[in-house]
């Protein structure tokens, strides 16, 4: 096995900015002399001095010592010019995410650096086959893709260009696990691991509100409380700026040749138009000027229970409902279910959604009051569900089955009947591309998961997720949105197919 970079090698960091002053803080903490560089004068002492002051609050907090807080603040050097360089054995570059020049950088540092000396960028976009081509040893450059803020952020993406050998990110991925951090390899394709297989979070939270399903308080509500991810898709949205988020898109749509999976939405670009970036501006979706609430989400008020209820079949969601609803001390039957239904209220017949809309279900399966609920990561602890119901189903019906919900402990969200509702479409489509970039050799099944539980703090994996909710569902849901949609954006990757047709799961 490879081993890391030994703690005596120097660690240039180029670029003061918000990364390079986390990344320098990182090597400096694991061990190594930490020459840092920027064109800005005095920004490299003056991010040196922030994460002195970072030390020794964590020495004041216990969380090091103080002789350690010490020694790695001594380790920090504000080097003036790349010349000071000549004794590096690393270089992580973290300039402004432009091609042209980071590999004007590299370039000079070819003259001045042993040939030994590793080149690491922390770009996020910008292809590693790329910035290699300029470098006469295209063979010494890698990836490495720090999360902000890279002293909490655990993953480190190590990207291969064509040229990377795999020695090179193996003693990468081999330094970032001395580093204290969780390396995944990944190849560079566009948005390597986490910016692409997030693209969906956001892509179809903004069809559900191009759509008119609900508001975006409500959504982000959903997939909060249903979803168990940390932040709603809205929220997070204004607070990563739409400006940076609507430019990560339209590079990842653009560089793969405009895969409708990756399109854009307007409703974003209006708000970048409009300079509404989110939380920097004051206002994004939400309205964040002083005094300015934030919106509640829309939760149906109490309904009544009637007093037929039958909870049926012994899948997972309807074992966690009953289970909810004896908990409650609401008493019902027992019954087999030969369509799926997982209960009946009433004359309301409830299914999870199956990527089908509510009145497409009603329709296929001749049950007029149809009532369809959204995925939930856990359906024994979820506090809130999104529900949706059939263009023919009566508002008794729906009453009913909001009841039951409500019995078991639910908030319930009316959404309009749009396929797939929110967590289920989404998490279809996160998984969907989590698949097709294993299958396109970008990365492994569990890479992909370890990437967005750590990148982007999702609740669990999207394969594991798949597995969870089984291979066949997450197949039925994006074909069923696919006929709804007519639209390739919801192709089903071969990977998932395969799993669907040799029975296995996605990942362990
Ligand atoms: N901000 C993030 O969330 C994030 C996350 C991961 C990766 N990245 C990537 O990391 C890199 C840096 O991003 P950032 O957010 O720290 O940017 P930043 O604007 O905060 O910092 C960039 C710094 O580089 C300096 N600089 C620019 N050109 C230089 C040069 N030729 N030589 C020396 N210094 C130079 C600038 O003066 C600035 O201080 C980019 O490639 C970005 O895509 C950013």
């Amino acid at each position: 096995m490879t081993t890391a970079i030994s703690t005596t090698t120097v660690v240039a960091v180029i670029g003061a900015g918000a990364m390079g002053a986390g990344i320098a803080q990182v090597a400096a903490a694991a061990g190594h002399t930490v020459k840092l560089v920027d064109t800005r004068a005095q920004a490299a002492q003056a991010a040196i001095s922030s994460i002195q002051a970072q030390f020794s609050k964590m020495a004041e907090k216990g969380k090091i010592s103080q002789a350690d807080a010490v020694a790695a603040s001594a380790r920090l050097i504000a080097a003036q010019q790349l010349g000071d360089l000549a004794d590096a054995g690393l270089v992580v570059e973290a300039i402004a995410e432009n091609l042209q020049a980071k590999q004007q950088l590299f370039r000079d540092l070819e003259g001045i650096v042993p040939a030994d000396c590793i080149f690491a960028t922390n770009t996020s976009s910008i292809s590693v086959t790329a910035i290699g081509s300029a470098l006469q040893n295209p063979q010494r450059l890698a990836g490495l893709h720090f999360f902000n803020p890279a002293p909490l952020m655990a993953l480190v993406e190590i990207v291969s260009g064509l040229a990377t050998p795999r020695a090179l990110a193996d003693a990468l991925f081999a330094t970032a696990s001395a580093w204290g951090k969780t390396p995944v390899h990944a190849r560079s394709t566009p948005g390597f691991i986490v910016n692409r297989v997030a693209r969906p979070y956001y892509g179809e939270a903004l069809r559900l509100l191009t759509e008119g399903a609900a508001d975006c308080a409500t959504v982000d509500a959903v997939m909060r409380e249903a979803g168990g991810f940390r932040m709603g898709p809205f929220e997070l949205m204004d607070m990563i700026g739409h400006d940076v988020n609507y430019a990560v898109t339209c590079s990842v749509w653009n560089a793969f040749y405009n895969d409708p999976r990756f399109q854009p939405s307007l409703v974003q670009k209006e708000l970048v138009d409009a300079g509404f970036l989110g939380k920097k501006t004051g206002r994004g979706f939400f309205d964040y000027s002083a005094g300015a609430g934030k919106p509640a989400p829309t939760t149906e008020p109490s309904q009544t229970l009637p007093a037929a209820l039958s909870i049926c079949g012994d899948g997972d969601t309807a074992r966690a409902l009953a289970e909810r609803l004896s908990a409650a001390g609401v008493a019902f039957e027992r019954s087999t279910s030969a369509d799926g239904r997982i209960a009946q209220v009433g004359t309301a017949v409830v299914f999870v959604t199956d990527g089908r809309s509510a009145t497409q279900r009603a329709s296929d399966g001749g049950v007029a009051d149809t009532v369809l609920i959204d995925l939930a990561m856990n359906y024994r602890t979820n506090t809130r569900i999104a529900i949706a119901h059939a263009a023919q189903c009566s508002t008794t019906a729906v009453s009913s089955a909001t009841a039951m919900l409500q019995a078991a402990g639910m908030n319930v969200s009316r959404f309009a009947d749009v396929p797939g509702l929110a967590v289920m479409r989404t998490v279809a489509m996160l998984a969907n591309e989590a698949a097709d970039a294993v299958n396109q050799g970008v990365c492994t099944a569990a890479a992909a998961d370890a990437a967005m539980r750590l990148g982007v703090n999702y609740p669990q994996g999207p394969l594991a997720w798949a597995n969870q909710a089984g291979p066949i569902t997450i197949r039925d849901v994006l074909a069923n949105l696919g006929a709804s949609y007519g639209e390739d954006r919801y192709r089903i990757s071969p990977l998932i197919q395969r799993h669907v047709f040799s029975g296995t799961r996605l990942h362990d």
